[in-house]
């Protein structure tokens, strides 16, 4: 049986995008596997960029109900918080001397900070601190504590989980098989989920459709959307976000030839008949988080027999 990781971070207010892009699939894929399925909520990355307490616990919060109301299950996947199971900042400690500095000089994100402060003329460490570097160790702590043998990635963090298989190579290396190799699994792109004004649906640009804004607003959202003056009765571009949203909720194609006003009235509904019931549950989780602290311990407690294993491993390899 094979082992499946999936990590996410808690930063920020998960929007229409999220859900379609990727916890729909992610769900729908974990709740049908045969393998061993574990999901984490990576918060212990996110200090990295969440400087706020009371901020990085709402993301935690939110997080967890979102995929929980969205469908886990929670029998078929161990649930679990990194910060829960200090298993993997002990893997992380140990995995360091292993860990070649040029290794991580070489990480996008960091070569990234660097370049931006030298295309402006800044000294190249200037904000950069040890977690953005120490970042793809981590996350390499995270897959091997739980003798990972596949994590679903998107495409954007193929580097990281190469550099988690070499530096468990490594490690296997000089103290002998010890700690699993792990394979990314590239996570087929569901096409672009377009945001409010066509372009992709992202945070940054502003154009957002919250995941579980109540009813008025998603309504109010749909309104907004920019659509052309034509007629009634002409035929409608099919690309249009409208029927491209349509689409992506009701798996069916919307008739075009129909007025701007009708249109958006049927995404509205369609698009609430999907959310309201994992909207309720989320409701009703966010409000109820004592329950959801009960389902995380548990996952803890299952996560932890996991990483203990795997670190006593690793402690006996390496003579402490
Ligand atoms: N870096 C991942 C992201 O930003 C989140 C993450 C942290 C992760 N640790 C992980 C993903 C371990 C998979 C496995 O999406």
């Amino acid at each position: 049986m094979k082992t499946i990781l999936t990590g996410v971070q808690a930063t920020g207010t998960i929007h229409v995008g999220n859900y379609l892009g990727a916890i729909q699939p992610a769900i729908k894929s974990a709740n049908s596997t045969n393998d061993k399925s574990s999901f984490f909520i990576a918060n212990m990355h996110s200090l990295n960029t969440v400087k706020d307490a009371k901020k990085l616990q709402q993301f935690t919060r939110e997080i967890a109900c979102t995929w929980l109301a969205c469908g886990l299950d929670t029998k078929k996947t161990v649930f679990y918080r990194q910060s829960d199971v200090p298993e993997i900042f002990e893997l992380a400690t140990i995995i360091s001397n292993v860990t070649a500095k040029g290794l991580l000089n070489r990480a996008h994100s960091y070569k990234a900070a660097i370049q931006r402060n030298l295309d402006a003329k800044r000294d190249p460490d200037d904000d950069v601190n040890m977690g953005l570097y120490l970042y793809p160790m981590l996350m390499t702590a995270d897959i091997l504590i739980m003798d990972t043998n596949f994590v679903p990635v998107g495409a954007d963090q193929k580097q990281h989980l190469e550099m988690a298989g070499d530096i468990a190579k490594a490690f296997n290396a000089v103290y002998g098989q010890t700690l699993v190799v792990p394979k990314e699994i590239i996570k087929t792109d569901v096409g672009t989920i377009p945001g409010l004004d066509g372009r992709k649906m992202s945070k940054s640009y502003g154009n957002v459709i919250p995941l579980f804004c109540g009813e008025d607003e998603l309504l109010k959202c749909i309104k907004r959307i920019a659509t052309d003056s034509s007629a009634p009765t002409d035929p409608k571009p099919t690309d249009h976000l409208i029927f491209q949203l349509y689409k992506h909720f009701t798996g069916t194609d919307l008739d075009n030839k129909i007025g701007w006003g009708d249109a958006k009235q049927k995404l509205f509904v369609a698009m609430n008949e999907a959310i309201k019931p994992m909207r309720d549950k989320y409701n009703y989780l966010m409000a109820n988080y004592n329950e959801v602290e009960i389902i995380l311990a548990d996952g803890a407690k299952k996560a932890r027999a996991v990483a203990r294993k795997t670190l006593d491993r690793v402690r006996n390899a390496v003579g402490v």
